[in-house]
């Protein structure tokens, strides 16, 4: 039996249903709320440039991860205008760790921007913000709302999975994304709309988590549909992933008699875009064989295969490089820079960089070498 509910009824029980859901979430979050590094106290304003800064780590990077470099960015560049003034080194090597690295390129961007074209002060809309390097719909609306006050819905990974639990979307992400915005844009809050954004992160983290939700202490229970029917460890539904395909190659670490390594810069566009390396070969199906193998080593020299291989996971695929490593007593003639092993660490060198080169040092200690 179907029910037909007039459009005053329904828009009355929108009404009711929507203050009480704020209400509720904010209620648990006033008693709740994580303290995190980027969060002011409850009542004090939020400032756009460290809000700015943590949306932009924490974009596919967790928050326990994201703490120490927020802290290391804003110790050295306190303003976006200092930020502005650091040269693309300088960030990516501070970046250095977080992974997908065209977020660094694109946060140093941003401040330029930000800094040229807007005297410094950050846009103050969703829509504005849009238009910066690096600034997507999620990012934008977050920003806005919690240093703001933009009566906008910013919905991550965490708001997805509550809203298509409160609502009991069984459509798959990422299809059901307009019917969440939808629903969502319902319920924030006139008055608290970043404190709402930064409720459903937290209840997201601590309590509608993707496996066992916490249903019986979720302050949202009254209200979910997706508890009612039993189905909220379920949502939201995924399209499956496709398998990611391994792909082969061989780096090339070459050491001076210090232990000094020589590095090359990858190219700007692209994975790893600006960052440096030891010289690689082409990512294939297979490693190179020892003839291909000495045909893209970087220069003649006394390469030797290191025990073991480097393995990493990207986000489309996984690499498997081998490792060949040698000592040169004179610098071979080669494009690139040599580093001295004490500056490696603040290099914008990426993760999976330095796990070949402490491969390469852990086969060649410096008295072998
Ligand atoms: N994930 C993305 N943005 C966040 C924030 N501001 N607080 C906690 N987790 C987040």
């Amino acid at each position: 039996m179907t029910v037909s509910v007039s459009k005053k009824d329904h828009n009355a029980r929108r009404g009711r249903h929507k203050p009480s859901v704020a209400k509720d979430l904010l209620g648990w979050y006033d008693t709740n709320r994580r303290d995190l590094p980027w969060r002011a106290k409850p009542g004090v304003k939020n400032d756009p440039y460290r809000v700015w800064l943590s949306e932009i780590m924490l974009q596919q990077t967790t928050v326990p991860s994201v703490g120490a470099y927020y802290r290391a960015f804003l110790l050295r560049w306190p303003s976006v205008a200092d930020l502005a003034r650091a040269t693309q080194d300088e960030v990516l090597g501070a970046w250095a760790g977080l992974g997908y690295y065209s977020r660094a390129r694109n946060l140093h961007r941003a401040a330029q921007v930000v800094a040229a074209a807007h005297g410094g002060v950050f846009p103050s809309t969703a829509a504005e913000l849009r238009t910066l390097p690096g600034v997507g719909p999620y990012t934008a609306a977050a920003v806005a709302a919690i240093a703001f006050d933009e009566v906008v819905a910013a919905l991550d990974t965490n708001g997805e999975r509550i809203l298509s639990r409160l609502f009991a979307i069984e459509a798959p992400l990422p299809q059901s994304r307009k019917r969440i915005a939808e629903v969502a844009a319902d319920l924030v809050p006139t008055d608290r709309p970043g404190d709402f954004a930064q409720a459903l992160m937290d209840l997201g983290s601590a309590i509608c988590t993707p496996k066992r939700p916490g249903c019986l202490v979720c302050p949202l229970s009254l209200h979910c549909r997706a508890r009612v029917l039993g189905i909220a460890e379920n949502l939201p539904v995924k399209k499956p992933k496709p398998d990611r395909p391994l792909k082969r190659g061989a780096a090339y670490v070459a050491f001076d008699e210090q232990g000094a390594v020589h590095l090359v810069r990858r190219p700007e566009k692209g994975l790893l875009g600006g960052m440096l390396q030891p010289s690689m070969g082409e990512w294939r199906v297979a490693f190179p064989t020892s003839k291909g193998m000495k045909e893209e080593a970087p220069f003649q020299g006394p390469w030797r295969k290191c025990p073991g291989i480097v393995s990493h996971g990207f986000t489309h695929f996984l690499l498997e490089l081998e490792v060949y490593a040698a000592t040169f007593t004179r610098r071979p003639n080669s494009e690139g820079l040599w580093l001295p092993p004490e500056r490696l660490d603040g290099a914008a060198l990426p993760t999976v960089m330095k796990k070949v080169i402490r491969h390469a040092e852990g086969a060649n200690p410096p008295k072998k070498r």
